[in-house]
């Protein structure tokens, strides 16, 4: 073979510091992880109860590629309480995460050169994901002064005929900012009135520190459902990161392009997984990770940066992100230099702006709370003493 396909794209910013993390651990350097956006708690000891049951009963073999219909008729009892109409056979489609999710959507939804229109700072892997699909990526900053949200008039000047999608993620991973419900639905009725896709990506729709906005902010999104392609994921609400499942709810026109895609390169979700997720939603209130855990932590991270001269940062309403400002503590540093810096010299990892498309920031992450004070007083430190 003289040629091999190369990905278009450098491996995800997150990952990248990640793996850096990792391996200077390994060498045995002691790392804070401010980074990783992975719950530090385990599931449910009654959730890995019921993976090990299916595989000791040999219930792992393929399923159907949508899912086991137990779990999609759970799903969907519970999107039919938020005020969906789904049907677990036309409408639910069971994934190997988030991720898979978005990338199904995008390779089996989109036309060569359609538009999806992306809000900065975004998550990394929206950009390579659309375009590996053959879709091109329009980023479009929000107000700063809003938490970076983006509203019509934002969107409006970057409308063509080629316009197709809207990637929809609130609470926003990294800035934490949460899109009101009244923000929601001059959003959503504006895009539906374009004919523009929502791909809601409510990875952390649990994760919402304000509770009383969560009934209107659903209320909001299941009136849009007929354009909106909802994924969900089990990775954060449930700390089941490596277990690799989530869904997706659409209607009926969308989901078989879905489904087929996912059989020819998954053929199905991990089959322990669905059965440990059917456990979780049995009962989701109480076996989705406790939120005051993670309310706390934020009170704590944004109490320190409270009291840190030159560095501000977007108001943390979900998510378990603090987005900061570092453009005037560490003047014409990039913010992976900055980074780089604070994991070498004082033994704290977080991820540069650039990783999401926004330089003069970096992202602490207070999902582990393991050695959260240490780690804030080093990044203090780091940030302060140039
Ligand atoms: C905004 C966002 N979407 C999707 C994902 C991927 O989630 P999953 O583990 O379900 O693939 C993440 C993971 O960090 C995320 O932050």
């Amino acid at each position: 073979m003289d040629s091999v396909k190369k990905a278009p794209f450098e491996e995800s910013g997150t990952l990248s510091i990640f793996h850096q993390m990792t391996k200077l651990r390994a060498m045995g350097k002691d790392i804070i992880n401010l980074c990783v956006g992975e719950p530090d708690i385990p599931p449910y000891h009654i959730i890995e109860e019921e993976a090990i049951r299916a595989i000791k009963s040999h219930k792992i073999m393929y399923t159907p590629s949508e899912g086991i219909q137990a779990l999609r008729e759970v799903v969907s009892g519970l999107l039919h309480s938020e005020g969906f109409h789904v049907s677990p056979d036309q409408n639910i489609l069971i994934t190997s995460g988030a991720k898979s999710a978005l990338f199904l959507t995008f390779m089996a939804l989109t036309e060569k050169n359609d538009e999806v229109i992306v809000p900065v700072p975004y998550y990394p892997s929206y950009i390579p994901l659309i375009r590996y699909a053959g879709a091109v990526p329009v980023l479009i900053k929000g107000n700063p002064q809003k938490g970076f949200k983006v509203s019509p008039s934002d969107i409006e000047p970057y409308l063509t005929s080629k316009s197709r999608f809207f990637l929809l993620n609130s609470p926003v991973n990294p800035t934490g900012s949460v899109y009101h419900p009244q923000e929601l639905e001059e959003l959503l009725s504006f895009l539906a009135q374009k004919n523009i896709l929502c791909v809601n990506d409510d990875v952390y729709g649990h994760f919402i520190y304000d509770e009383t906005l969560k009934s209107d902010i659903k209320a909001c999104i299941h009136k849009y459902q007929e354009s909106m392609i909802l994924i969900r994921s089990f990775s954060k609400e449930y700390a089941m990161t490596g277990w690799r499942i989530g869904y997706l709810a659409t209607p009926d026109r969308y989901i078989s392009p879905l489904k087929i895609l996912q059989g020819h390169i998954l053929g199905n979700a991990q089959t322990a997984s669905q059965y440990a997720a059917l456990k979780a939603l049995e009962n989701p209130k109480r076996f989705c990770v406790p939120l005051d855990i993670f309310k706390s932590r934020r009170e704590f991270v944004k109490n320190i940066f409270d009291h840190v001269k030159n560095v501000h940062y977007v108001e943390p309403m979900g998510a378990f992100y603090l987005f900061a400002n570092i453009q005037k503590s560490c003047p014409g540093k990039s913010s992976e230099d900055v980074c780089q810096d604070l994991l070498e010299k004082v033994g704290v990892a977080v991820t540069p702006g650039k990783a999401f498309g926004l330089e003069g920031f970096i992202r602490i992450s207070y999902a582990d709370g393991t050695a959260l004070k240490k780690g804030l007083e080093r990044l203090v430190e780091g940030l302060t003493s140039r």
